[in-house]
């Protein structure tokens, strides 16, 4: 029966099976642990899911002055605990009754979810789509990211302007992380060192992402005609080389930094002071 009229039969020609390739039989020719990537990936990105999800229903222990936790920074809830050492954000009502993290994360979230390096990493860790470079997708059928939903990605970009704004408000709150809980200048605590290795990691990441680099060098026929557009390209570009180690690591420094703030909050431990 002819391909075209047999949807089953047309599915078992595509893919690894497709007549232009060679005709092995096994599944793909990879000797080594392949697999031990995409679980380690997988199992990361759980943890982190698990993790950020019980901190963000929690609604509780996300301020222990003068530190806010990243999750639910900027607070914009009007039932947001007073944070006495920093700006009053609370411009949603109290018609809000869930926790303010939400109303937040879904910024940060969104630039991960669509970001370039996460969509390889989660659509190897838990889609195999594919599991492994030269490893077949079990799937016989392909669509790219061309329909719904998976075409959402394409709104990488606008998450990419929203992620600049909310490292803004969290270098704001570092800068914070130098006040004590009256106001004074002066303040150095372990919080403050977790805090300024965070947003160094967030920035970095943040700056390093692909649409930020095509922001600042992309369309220019001539970059003999932009030379400061030109070197600011190529700092993001040597970022940009290291954006799946900076992903990873400032996922783990977020979640740390909260960690940090719920520990200190919760009474579970006193933030030690260096001055
Ligand atoms: Fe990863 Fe933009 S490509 S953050």
């Amino acid at each position: 029966m002819a391909t075209g009229t047999d949807p089953q039969a047309h599915a078992r020609t595509r893919g690894v099976h497709e007549p232009s390739r060679a005709a092995i039989r096994e599944r793909h020719l990879r000797g080594d642990r392949w697999w031990l990537a995409p679980a380690a990936t997988a199992a990361g990105l759980l943890a982190f899911v698990v993790y950020s999800t019980w901190r963000a229903f929690a609604d509780a222990d996300y301020y222990a002055a003068p530190y806010v936790s990243p999750f639910y920074s900027p607070c914009v809830a009007e039932h947001c605990e007073p944070m006495r050492a920093g700006p009053n954000w609370e411009i949603v009502g109290s018609w809000w009754g869930l926790s303010p993290a939400l109303l937040i994360l879904i910024f940060p979230l969104g630039f991960r979810l669509t970001c370039y390096y996460y969509r390889k990493a989660y659509y190897r860790g838990f889609w195999s789509s594919p599991p492994a470079c030269a490893v077949p997708e079990p799937r016989s059928r392909y669509t790219g990211e061309t329909r719904f939903p998976l075409i959402l990605q394409n709104s990488h970009r606008y998450f990419f302007y929203a992620a600049v704004l909310v490292a803004g408000i969290l270098t704001y709150d570092t800068v914070l992380a130098f006040r004590d809980e009256h106001y004074d200048w002066g303040h150095m605590g372990l919080g403050t060192v977790v805090f300024l290795v965070n947003i160094v990691l967030i920035w970095a990441y943040t700056l390093s992402c692909h649409s930020c680099r095509h922001i600042i060098g992309g369309r220019l026929k001539h970059f003999s005609r932009h030379p400061v557009r030109y070197r600011m390209w190529g700092w993001v570009s040597r970022l940009n080389a290291r954006h799946a180690q900076l992903a990873w690591a400032s996922l783990v420094s977020v979640a740390l930094a909260d960690l940090y703030v719920y520990l200190v909050a919760s009474g579970a431990f006193d933030d030690p002071r260096f001055f």
